[in-house]
């Protein structure tokens, strides 16, 4: 089997690649890497393990050369909050697969609408993965191809992004961010969302007809949901000066001069504000057991995850 990734110059789908290669060590499985940008240094360094094809989700010709030949593909899906755009570059991906005979396409979405068998979400950054998997579904239920869709957690390390783009490692005593309800995120470990990721293709590859997560949409967390405010209480212990939560009304989270309106816009800080909402309504707090299954070992434990990059801080 020839096996097609994107996004490996990137943060979850290069822990996707080193896992992969090393489970198809002793198989007669191929690589390609679709990339955005083949000159990309260190992130694909080792480039005799691999065929290597420029691949731009914004040019479907493009696509149809580096998907050429493939039999299974990893979308990795496009870092954007312009949710058309999102979507437009995903259904350019999913169709150049479709030309070019791709026979299974494993698609990452994310951890928001809580369970895996829900279809709806108050968080804007859900909005064109949920398109995303009904074009999916609905284009391949035509066809023969197999897809799997991979709500991967949300993770571990993004920690500063959902208590407000806050960096306490700088001195800074308080996440500001909107009322989440006390809800719980089941965070997962980055690197552990890449080897289960990468666990799930190498299985497809080596036994199309028997894998269990032919057409399914499954969902990947940590061991336990925790609520920012929890969350914020296990990064204290790493600084010798208190953080906390403070919330704050979603008008204040956005108004102009503040911190999320500087970073991000007024349009998309307002969009951003409505993650907390998803969270507020256990969008986020679902555990599912099918990482801990897939790795065949309990995930770690943000803890443990938060302590490591806090040691090397
Ligand atoms: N699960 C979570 O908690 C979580 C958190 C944050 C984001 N996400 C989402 O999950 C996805 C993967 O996340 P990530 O953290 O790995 O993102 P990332 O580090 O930003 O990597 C994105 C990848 O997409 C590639 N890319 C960019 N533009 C492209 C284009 N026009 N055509 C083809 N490839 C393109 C990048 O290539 P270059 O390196 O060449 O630019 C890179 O390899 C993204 O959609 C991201 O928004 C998930």
């Amino acid at each position: 089997m020839k096996i097609i990734l994107t996004g490996t110059t990137g943060k979850l789908g290069s822990r996707v690649l080193a896992h992969i290669q090393a489970l198809l060590r002793d198989t007669t499985h191929s690589l390609i890497i679709s990339v955005y940008n083949p000159d990309k240094g260190p992130e694909l360094a080792d480039r005799t393990a691999y065929e290597i094809r420029r691949g731009n989700f914004s040019q479907p010709a493009s696509l149809d050369s580096a998907f050429k030949g493939g039999d299974i593909l990893l979308l990795i899906s496009y870092p954007s909050i312009a949710n058309e755009l999102r979507v437009k570059n995903h259904k350019n991906a999913i169709d150049a697969a479709i030309r070019q005979g791709v026979k299974h396409i494993f698609y990452t979405s994310l951890a928001f609408a809580g369970p895996p068998s829900s279809s709806s979400s108050s968080a804007a950054v859900m909005q064109a993965h949920l398109s995303t998997e009904a074009y999916l579904r609905s284009t391949l239920a035509k066809t023969e191809i197999k897809y799997t869709i991979i709500r991967e957690g949300l993770y571990t390390e993004s920690w500063p992004l959902y208590l407000g783009f806050v960096d306490p490692k700088a001195g800074e005593r308080e996440a500001i961010v909107p009322e989440s309800g006390g809800r719980g995120i089941a965070w997962a470990k980055r690197d552990e969302l890449g080897e289960a990721t990468a666990r799930l293709i190498v299985d497809a590859a080596n036994a199309p007809s028997g894998f269990a997560y032919a057409d399914k949409t499954i969902l990947l967390t940590g061991p336990r949901a925790l609520s920012l405010e929890d969350t914020a209480r296990i990064i204290s212990k790493h600084l010798t000066h208190p953080f906390v939560v403070r919330t704050v009304s979603v008008e204040e989270f956005v108004r102009p001069g503040g911190k999320m309106h500087e970073k991000l816009g007024e349009e998309w800080a307002g969009m951003w504000a409505t993650t907390y909402g998803a969270i507020a309504e256990g969008e986020t707090d679902v555990v599912d057991e099918t990482l801990e299954k897939i790795l065949g070992r309990k995930p770690e434990s943000v803890e443990r995850t938060l302590e490591t990059e806090f040691a090397s801080a």
